[in-house]
């Protein structure tokens, strides 16, 4: 039977970084998920449209992934999608006493979905979308840490602010 994982998040904007995650993911599952939370308590810059559009394009020549979106809690999701695991990434320490509450809180919910922690690459492990959305806000240049179609909408974004 074919593996599924899971690999949700806000995802405003998707960075190289989650990339990075998601491939790891794609080399230990036969498929994976990569889903946009509709329900995630921030106030995201992106809308959940955008947000789908950028994963669809950043991560189109990853094979075995499909990208998604979903209402409500992540763990209905997961079943519905039948998926064996969920992915999160863990880049510092400090990171881990909020995923480990995100993921004890999701198996207090439904005990049948495990969450399995990737380590990105080095690289990576100070990357956030706050500190990208700041910097390009500022004119700062990230080509390395976003895919480009993330960058164009960034800019974007900040050029109708300006306008406004
Ligand atoms: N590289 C770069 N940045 C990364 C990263 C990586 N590998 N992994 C995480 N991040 C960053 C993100 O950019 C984001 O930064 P920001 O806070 O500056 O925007 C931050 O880490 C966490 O974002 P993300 O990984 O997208 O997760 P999230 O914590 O925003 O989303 C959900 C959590 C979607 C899983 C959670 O809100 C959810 O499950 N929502 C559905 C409703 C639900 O079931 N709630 C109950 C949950 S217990």
């Amino acid at each position: 039977m074919k593996k599924i994982a899971l690999y949700p998040g806000t995802f405003d904007p998707i960075t190289n970084g989650h990339i990075d995650i998601l491939k790891k993911a794609t080399e230990i599952f036969d498929h994976v998920v990569l889903a946009v939370a509709e329900d995630t308590g921030k106030n995201t810059q992106f809308s959940l449209d955008e947000r789908k559009k950028l994963c669809t394009e950043a991560t189109a020549q990853i094979e075995r992934v499909k990208v998604d979106s979903f209402p409500g809690l992540v763990v209905d999701y997961a079943k519905k999608i039948g998926a064996v695991a969920m992915i999160r990434g863990l880049r510092a320490v400090s990171d881990f006493e909020y995923e480990l509450q995100i993921a004890l809180m999701n198996k207090q919910i439904d005990s049948g979905i495990n969450t399995i922690f990737l380590v990105p690459d080095y690289k990576y492990l100070y990357l956030s979308s706050s500190l990208i959305k700041q910097i390009i806000r500022l004119g700062g240049v990230l080509d390395e840490f976003i895919p480009p179609c993330v960058g164009q909408a960034l800019k974007a974004k900040t050029n109708n602010t300006d306008n406004c």
